[in-house]
């Protein structure tokens, strides 16, 4: 049998020099308070087991994972209606670039850069009357923590910094691409990002993406299996916005990251991994993050390929 707990302290030690590599998001100045030096990792098997190492307890918000929700909820209330609104390519451009979505009729590249998120926060929009709620609910069911909520402080500080994400939703606008209130769904869009866990509640939330769409914590069918499959083919190839393909060669699994560090990494039939570490690379990706991945990858043979 395979010992996780002890390869996920192995790889505890083995990014522990690499720790304070890259910078912490600054984009965002609550973000920017985040300290470097810290890493946590979980596993969340098949079979409903938690294994974790490192800074166990800190928590972190989703910031881009909430992406992966996001779409997740849309999907169940869409289907493939939803791909009118948001592409499934990758953008090869940063995650808040707008140079595409004027050449494209602002129809955003994919769901995962700022504009597809948006746009698929608008849609959710339209069908929930509380979609914070929801979220939560959500979020709260798959990790078992009724607790978990919000980082007000980050949503309001990423509101206030809103400029280059509302620049996006506008532009979308004047394309007739988004239905509701900007400022509302952008707010909704901020909460999405700031919702807080640790590295094994992170893991347990998206279990459903490695097990055919069932959540092994409440045993609840999120989505169905060949939904899950697209999704995850989608993770592969823009989870990591204009470095999906290095992700790729050296990590070999569908995986989402975000800007406070976090990622997750799927491995499909097996487990779902989580990853935390607040130094980012230039593209915006967790430096010793995507380092455990690759590690991860090694030591338990998981590349998809
Ligand atoms: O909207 C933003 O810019 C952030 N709330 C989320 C961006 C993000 O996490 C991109 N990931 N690498």
């Amino acid at each position: 049998m395979t010992d996780y707990q002890s390869i996920l302290e192995r790889t505890v030690r083995h990014v522990q020099p690499i720790l304070h590599h890259g910078k912490v998001a600054d984009y965002i100045p609550a973000l920017a308070e985040q300290q470097l030096g810290q890493f946590a990792i979980a596993i969340q098997t098949q079979s409903g087991d938690t294994y974790s190492a490192g800074d166990c307890e800190a928590k972190f918000t989703v910031q881009s994972v909430s992406k992966v929700m996001t779409l997740t909820l849309a999907l169940q209330r869409y289907g493939d209606e939803l791909w009118h609104r948001v592409g499934k390519e990758p953008s090869g451009t940063a995650f808040n670039s707008l140079t595409q979505l004027e050449f494209e009729n602002g129809i955003p590249r994919n769901p995962f850069i700022n504009a597809g998120a948006i746009v698929t926060c608008d849609a959710l929009y339209s069908r929930l009357s509380a979609p914070i709620h929801t979220m939560l609910e959500s979020y709260r069911m798959q990790t078992g923590n009724p607790k978990l909520g919000v980082n007000k402080v980050v949503a309001q500080s990423e509101y206030e910094h809103r400029y280059r994400n509302a620049a996006m939703a506008y532009l979308m606008k004047s394309f007739g691409n988004f239905n509701n209130e900007v400022e509302e769904v952008l707010w909704s869009y901020f909460n999405f990002c700031a919702i807080e866990l640790n590295a094994a509640e992170l893991a347990k939330c998206f279990s459903y993406l490695s097990n055919g769409g069932v959540c092994t914590q409440t045993q609840q069918q999120i989505l169905p299996a060949k939904q899950i499959k697209q999704l995850n083919s989608l993770l592969f190839t823009s989870g990591l916005y204009d470095a999906a393909g290095d992700f790729g060669y050296r990590v070999g699994m569908p995986g989402k990251s975000g800007v406070s560090g976090a990622i997750i990494a799927v491995v499909p039939g097996r487990f779902t991994i989580a990853v935390w570490s607040p130094g980012l690379d230039k593209v915006g990706n967790s430096v010793a993050g995507i380092a455990a991945l690759e590690f991860l990858a090694e030591e338990l043979g998981t590349a998809i390929f």
